[in-house]
């Protein structure tokens, strides 16, 4: 760490050191107008920060974090197409996927995809899309989450796992005649979605299609060239539903939907690339959340979205931000002396009040919350949309202002940090922004902590011992160098 940075974090931690002798009550007493001063807003969200434990020095010292980390450089290289994941010595130009301008390769691409939705959308009344991670979750939230704008009389069916129970239930009761088999894979390798392929290619559906970086493969499995749909490898694949990645999603919504998608993540590309740090929402998001984790040490958050239609969103924010950021060492490959990323995790509310939140309340450590909230019309019956808010608006009251009673049961400390933040709508456009929002936060962290988000060798491992695993447990010899218990195992398991 050079000077400049020293300063900064001496900085962050005096400020800590300072409002951790405040109680998230003091603040409000201590400054009126500590709501307004921290809602903040970027195209179709709106975020409360004034229920964090900030306050304007503090988000200073995070600016001068920013500044001595070269915030703006980085965010330059990012939307110059510079190569900012330098291990893989790529650029990372997810954002260019939904630029008003895109490269001719994109345009080309999506135009392919929109006239193969027209011509495929008669001829079938079910997607079978097989991929995982990256290649799966970020279209499944979206069709998921964009229900009411879906074509009537297809259905999608999604398999990931190499448990092949996914797989059969994704199959189970269609017709393959009228079935279109979609393959998404960026490497093409990916040995959980080829046994799924493989599997479903037999079962002999109508139609196959690909979305891959490595169109040849593709092709060599026996999708038709004209159905294999490329993106390239300066697109990260947890970054990727902007692209061929979501072929089921332009085929399954409605003409105009997924451009409406993409024009919103735009629009809080313009916001994050063109907003000093002091005013953007993904930067000062994530500076909060560097703050929790780093100057407070609250090492994870919990995501909760009080809309069934996101109820996908912790999912794919557990890819987004722990593929990206659970990294060990900085850009040039020296151990970080702070960690780069905390622990995601949550699912929809109000549910989820029912289930975990106990913990959040009464728990000995603190989980600062993030609850987003759809302002815009809601499905359903119409007297659910106060309810819904009345508790969202209650979960962060109750975190903060706690209760007091002498049965130590019954007694909330209160004090807890959350951030409230508010979609306009559950529109295409305002979650390509919430999407984006999230891609920019994930970003901004990296930058604060210093290190890639753009790689993975972090899965590799796991990968490679499994390949040596798979002979003996398919009847053939057992790896000569097995540990004892791992070995034990592959004897109890094999045939
Ligand atoms: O788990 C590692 C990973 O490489 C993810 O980053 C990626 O999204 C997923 O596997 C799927 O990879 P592919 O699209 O190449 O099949």
């Amino acid at each position: 760490m050079d000077a400049k940075q020293n300063h900064a974090w001496s900085r962050i931690e005096a400020e800590a050191a300072r409002l951790g002798k405040l109680t998230l009550l003091d603040l409000f007493t201590a400054d009126p107008a500590r709501a307004d001063a921290l809602t903040f807003e970027a195209p179709h969200i709106t975020a409360d920060f004034s229920k964090q434990r900030i306050d304007a020095p503090a988000l200073a010292a995070c600016d001068a974090l920013a500044q001595a980390m070269d915030f703006a450089g980085w965010r330059e290289k990012l939307f110059s197409g510079a190569v900012v994941n330098s291990t893989e010595k790529r650029a990372a130009m997810h954002w260019a996927l939904r630029a008003p301008n895109p490269p001719s390769e994109v345009l080309e691409t999506r135009a392919r995809m929109a006239a193969f939705a027209q011509t495929v959308r008669s001829d079938i009344n079910a997607i079978v899309h097989l991929g995982i991670g990256g290649s799966d979750l970020g279209p499944r939230l979206v069709l998921d989450a964009l229900k009411p704008h879906r074509v009537a009389g297809i259905d999608v069916r999604f398999a990931a796992n190499v448990d092949g129970s996914d797989v059969a239930d994704a199959i189970e009761g269609l017709d393959p005649k009228r079935t279109l088999l979609i393959v998404v894979s960026k490497t093409f390798t990916t040995q959980e979605t080829l046994a799924n392929a493989d599997f479903v290619r037999a079962w002999g559906p109508a139609h196959l299609g690909a979305a891959t970086a490595a169109p040849g493969k593709a092709v060599a499995w026996g999708v038709p060239q004209a159905h294999v749909f490329p993106f390239w490898d300066w697109v990260g694949g947890r970054y990727s539903l902007w692209s061929s990645v979501s072929l089921c999603c332009a085929i399954a919504l409605r003409d105009g939907v997924f451009d409406a998608l993409l024009a919103g993540a735009a629009e809080m590309d313009a916001h994050f690339r063109d907003t000093p740090f002091a005013r953007s929402l993904p930067a000062l998001s994530a500076a909060i959340q560097m703050w929790n984790r780093e100057a407070l040490g609250h090492g994870a958050y919990a995501l909760i979205p009080y809309s069934e239609r996101l109820r996908l969103l912790p999912a794919y924010m557990q890819q987004l931000e722990m593929e990206s950021n659970g990294k060990g060492v900085s850009r040039d490959g020296e151990a970080l002396a702070r960690s780069a990323c905390g622990i995601t995790w949550g699912a929809a509310g109000t549910n989820a009040q029912h289930s975990f939140f106990q913990l959040l309340h009464q728990g000995v450590e603190e989980i600062p919350v993030e609850l987003i909230i759809n302002a815009g019309e809601h499905e359903g019956p119409a007297s659910h949309r106060a309810k819904v808010f009345a508790n969202a608006l209650a979960q962060a009251r109750a975190l903060m202002v706690g209760k007091q009673t002498d049965d130590s049961h019954r007694r909330f400390t209160g004090n807890r940090a959350s951030t409230l933040m508010a979609i306009d709508a559950l529109s295409p456009a305002a979650l390509g922004a919430l999407l984006a929002f999230y891609e920019h936060r994930t970003f901004t962290q990296a930058v604060l902590a210093g290190i890639n988000p753009f790689d993975q060798f972090g899965v590799e491992l796991g990968k490679e011992m499994a390949s040596q695993l798979l002979p003996a447990l398919e009847g053939g010899p057992a790896p000569v160098d097995l540990d004892a218990s791992t070995a034990a195992w592959v004897r109890r398991l094999a045939p």
